[in-house]
Order: C-alpha cells, then structure tokens, then sequence
C-alpha cells in the first residue's frame, strides 16, 4: 500500500475535527467506504456525525448472534432516530453449526483458541464480508482505550483486511464522548449506566468496578494482553 495516501490522508485530517474529518470522507470516499458500529457509546457519537453530514456513509453492523437484549434495543432506536440504514451482517449458519456442535455453545471459556475461533467465525469472517469492494472503513476506536491502542493513528492500513482504516475519534477521552452524547442527545446502550463501559458479546462482557480499565470486563478470564477479538491488529 502505497503510504503517501495514508501519510497524505494523516496530515490533511490534522487539524480538523472527527465531524469535518466524516463530512470529508463522505464527499471524497463516497460509496467506497462504511462505518462499521457495535453501537457502542464511540459509534452512536459516529452515527450522529454521519447523519450530521448528510447520512451518505453506509453503516453495518456484525449480528454475532449473542449480543445484549439492550444493544439490539438500541438498533431499533438509532434507526429510527436518524432514519438511516443500518446493514446487519451475521455469521454462516454453517460455520456456527460446525463450531458449536463440535465444541459447545460456550465453547470460548474453555480456552483462548477455543474464544478466537468463535470470534473468527462470528466477527472476522462476516466482517471481510462486510468490507468486500470498499477502499475504507471506518471505526470508533480510541488511543486510550486499552494499552493495545495506544499507537492508533487517525488514518491507517489495515493490512489484514486490505484496505484503509480510519478512526475519527482516536483522540478523544471517554468525558468528551460522553459531553458529546449528552450535548446532542445521542441514544446510548442502557448498558452504560450499568457499569458496562465497553460492551461486545453478553457471555463475553460483564460490568467493572469504578476506576478499572474500560475495558476490563471483557474476555475478564484472559490474559489483558491478548484481549482483541482479531478484528483489529493486536
Ligand atoms: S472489539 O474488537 O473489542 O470487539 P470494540 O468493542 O472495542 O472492539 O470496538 C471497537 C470498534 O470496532 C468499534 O468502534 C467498531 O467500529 C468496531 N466493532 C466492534 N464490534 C463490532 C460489531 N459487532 N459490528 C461492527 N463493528 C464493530
Ligand atoms: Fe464469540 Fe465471545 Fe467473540 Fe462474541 S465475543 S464472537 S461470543 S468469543
């Protein structure tokens, strides 16, 4: 991949905000690109500026089947407070039939191959899916999410997938998403006020304690360090 476009982008997205940044891509990257949301707090911020800038950014969203009652909820409800098109994309029923009939339902308890391989099935592979013919894609992700994210670059390559990467709000601290929310009234997973700082999967995610790392109740059982679910670089 040629790093100038990645370089260029970095430099022309500098000094603008994550709103100016979205209303770029969407004249720019039109129709090649989509915003990829797990409609947690960072994406329903990004959902907000997209229907902001005129609602042309394509958004999906992975159904890994095993999400919070309060996340599908709040599906229903983005939708409808936007008016916009939310693409659902879920796993192959022949994929999730071989996995969990050879290693069980809860198979990702078991061990770390066992948690990447429902991962896989159920996020990564529907995600290439998602991403097939697209030059970007674009995420909610922040540096001080978790120490695996501190070198996140506004604009990156995502070599795994094939195609560039950008993240709006990189920079921005949890507080200033959450002023934002409030601010502009963004409908938010009722899960938030109940100690879920970072929502995924209901087996896979449960509440923190005040003051632990946002993202501590997820996969809680591993190690911290291997905690990505592959469908970002770890
Ligand atoms: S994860 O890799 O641990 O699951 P996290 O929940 O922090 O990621 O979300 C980071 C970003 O990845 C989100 O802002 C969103 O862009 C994307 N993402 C995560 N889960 C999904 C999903 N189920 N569907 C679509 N995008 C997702
Ligand atoms: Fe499977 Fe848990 Fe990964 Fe969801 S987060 S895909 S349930 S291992």
């Amino acid at each position: 991949m040629n790093n100038k476009i990645i370089n260029d982008l970095n430099n022309t997205f500098n000094d603008k905000t994550p709103l100016e940044v979205i209303k770029y891509l969407s004249d720019v990257y039109n129709g090649k690109l989509a915003f990829a949301s797990s409609f947690g707090v960072e994406d329903q911020v990004i959902t907000e500026m997209i229907a902001a800038s005129g609602g042309k950014i394509k958004i999906f969203s992975l159904d890994t089947g095993r999400l919070f009652q309060e996340t599908y909820d709040l599906i229903q409800i983005t939708r409808a407070k936007y008016n916009l098109n939310i693409d659902l994309f879920f796993p192959d029923p022949k994929d999730v039939e071989n996995m969990v009939n050879s290693k069980g339902i809860n198979l990702f308890y078991e061990s770390i191959e066992n948690r990447k391989l429902c991962c896989h099935v159920r996020k990564v592979k529907p995600l290439k899916r998602a991403l097939k013919g697209l030059d970007m894609w674009i995420t909610g992700l922040r540096r001080d999410q978790s120490d695996l994210r501190q070198n996140l670059k506004t604009v990156e390559w995502d070599e795994k997938n094939g195609l560039i990467k950008v993240s709006p709000l990189f920079s921005w601290t949890e507080k200033k998403v959450w002023d934002y929310i409030k601010e502009k009234h963004v409908p938010y997973n009722k899960l938030h006020d109940k100690s879920f700082p970072s929502i995924g999967c209901l087996p896979c995610t449960r509440a923190v304690t005040a003051g632990d790392d946002v993202r501590s109740g997820r996969w809680w059982w591993e190690n911290p360090l291997f905690t990505e679910c592959g469908m970002h670089k770890s």
